[in-house]
């Protein structure tokens, strides 16, 4: 891939994913909750960080090294959970994973990923947590559980934003649904995109992996209204490995999950997914962090685009970032070499970040005490 098809930044790769896939798939992938309005300013406060340069610091010795758990991964960034990778290009998933392995970061796996969780654990050579989602009753939630770590797992995310799926205009404007439903619009789509949907052809169409073993089934647009505390109380009991809880801004949640024996938090709005008036989460960081204290471990996603936003989300007080959207465009626009592409841009930015304002290393909580 050269030329107009480098991935210099995150637009980059957006611009020609958004070439490359059915209107369908990247509006999926892009969408958000309402009007984006979620979204848009959760970006415009990312944009309103300034990190302040500093001279005469020795700072040629960089390390980009950070502990997540008892582990060091090689890059400050890991792979966020995301449904159906595949649909950005046949063996997404798998990519994700070994590249997660190769620098020893961890990769989510989604409850509704189109791999089967035994098959990424391998693949990400033990680097992956299984993402839960809460649905229904939640005994087929606890199922999963037990399946997660007869697998191996040893980190579980209970992603807990979606008690009900968010209204994204743009793909029920397109007919999203899992598995497709393909009317007039939707075949016109794929003959207007052939390089994906010949791809997507010869692979399979991509499916909810998890649930095509006996007795595993899944609604995506089943309520998973009915959690509560009980349910974090029963979970917390069954499940003895890392439990992070993604989705939370509220200072009060954050508290509370504490208290009941979460591991770690990740504050996110679910890429701006869910609720189009959410406080910004990159906001919510600082505050939950200036609460909680400077030990208990914090997880941070949703809109970084660059090197220099990993470095901005440290500075707010995150242990570890994840991204998501930005991993799906680098392999739609370019497959393996594509997610590379990326992976380098992001590391490069934020070691260059670090430079120019006289850091060694990301630690996350000195940022806090200037
Ligand atoms: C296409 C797509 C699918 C997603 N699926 C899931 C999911 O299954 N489980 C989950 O916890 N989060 C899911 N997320 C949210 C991501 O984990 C993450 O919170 C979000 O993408 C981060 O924001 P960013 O895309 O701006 O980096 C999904 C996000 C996208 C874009």
């Amino acid at each position: 891939m050269g030329g107009g098809n480098t991935i210099h930044s995150y637009e980059d790769a957006r611009r020609i994913a958004r070439r490359r896939l059915p209107w369908m798939v990247f509006d999926y992938i892009d969408g958000a909750a309402g009007n984006g309005v979620a979204e848009a300013r959760n970006l415009a406060a990312l944009q309103g960080i300034e990190l302040q340069p500093r001279v005469l610091v020795d700072v040629s010795r960089r390390d980009l090294g950070v502990q997540v758990f008892d582990h060091t991964g090689q890059v400050p960034f890991g792979i966020s959970p995301m449904g159906m990778c595949n649909l950005s290009a046949p063996g997404a998933d798998v990519m994700l994973a070994r590249i997660a392995a190769k620098h020893q970061v961890p990769v989510g796996v989604s409850t509704v990923a189109s791999t089967a969780l035994e098959t990424m654990i391998e693949e990400a050579q033990g680097h992956a947590w299984f993402q839960l989602y809460f649905s229904g009753d939640g005994s087929g939630t606890a199922k999963l559980v037990e399946r997660a770590k007869a697998a191996g797992y040893k980190t579980l995310i209970m992603t807990l934003d979606v008690p009900e799926v968010g209204r994204r205009p743009r793909e029920l404007r397109r007919g999203f649904k899992m598995p497709f439903r393909i009317g007039a619009l939707q075949f016109l789509d794929f003959a207007l995109h052939p390089r994906w949907s010949i791809a997507s052809l010869m692979a399979g169409a991509p499916d909810l992996a998890n649930f095509k073993t006996p007795g595993f089934t899944f609604d995506r647009t089943e309520s998973r209204a009915a959690a509560n505390w009980d349910f974090f109380k029963r979970l917390r009991d069954t499940w003895d490995g890392n439990l992070v809880v993604k989705g939370v801004t509220d200072v009060d949640d954050a508290l509370r999950l504490r208290e009941e024996g979460a591991n770690a938090i990740q504050v996110s709005t679910h890429g701006g997914r869910q609720l189009d008036c959410a406080p910004p989460p990159i906001l919510a960081l600082r505050r939950i962090r200036d609460a909680i204290g400077p030990t208990f471990p914090l997880f941070y996603d949703t809109g970084l685009r660059s090197g220099e936003d990993i470095v901005k989300a440290y500075h707010m007080g995150a242990d570890f970032v994840f991204f998501g959207r930005a991993m799906q465009f680098a392999i739609a626009a370019g497959g393996r070499d594509g997610l590379s592409q990326m992976w380098r841009l992001l590391a490069e930015e934020a070691s260059l970040t670090l430079a120019q304002i006289g850091r060694i290393s990301l630690p996350g909580k000195p940022f806090l005490s200037e």
